[in-house]
């Protein structure tokens, strides 16, 4: 077995290049906001932004849904930050940053989190 200590590098590798890996497949649409996301935000706001990382809160939950913080909120917070969040603004583009939103909304869609159109059930 003389290729196993090539082997064992290239796991070591793949094992730290990477911040936490995304758990999650998504649609192709998705998967560069997706990649951008794990790229640069994951390491705080944990693989599939579920959080649990770190005090970043996780971005898959009501509070973030769009009617309750917009495109224009998430996309203000990567730019400046918070007092606890360093802004992002070297480490993204504008172009990067509407991918990542595209990808955190179809994440809180895909997990099951809705804005309730309460019009709609309401006929019958
Ligand atoms: C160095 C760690 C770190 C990185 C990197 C990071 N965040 Fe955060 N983020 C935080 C922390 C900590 C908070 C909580 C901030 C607070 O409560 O003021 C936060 C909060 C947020 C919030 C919610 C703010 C609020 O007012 O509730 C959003 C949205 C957000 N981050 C998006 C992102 C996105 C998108 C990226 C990647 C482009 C990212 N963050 C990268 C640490 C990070």
């Amino acid at each position: 077995m003389k290729q196993l200590p090539i082997l064992i590098f290239i796991s070591v590798i793949f094992t730290f290049s990477c911040a936490p890996k995304p758990t999650l497949e998504v649609p192709e649409p998705y998967k560069k906001g997706q990649q951008y996301f794990h790229e640069v935000c994951s390491n705080c706001h944990g693989p599939d932004a579920m959080g649990k990382h770190t005090q970043a809160p996780r971005l898959i939950d009501e509070e973030y849904l769009a009617d309750n913080f917009s495109d224009a909120d998430i996309n203000e917070i990567v730019l400046n930050g918070t007092d606890k969040m360093p802004p992002q603004k070297k480490n993204v583009t504008p172009e990067e940053i509407t991918e990542i939103i595209k990808y955190l909304r179809y994440s809180q869609k895909a997990a099951g989190l809705e804005q309730e159109e309460e019009e709609e059930e309401q006929t019958s």
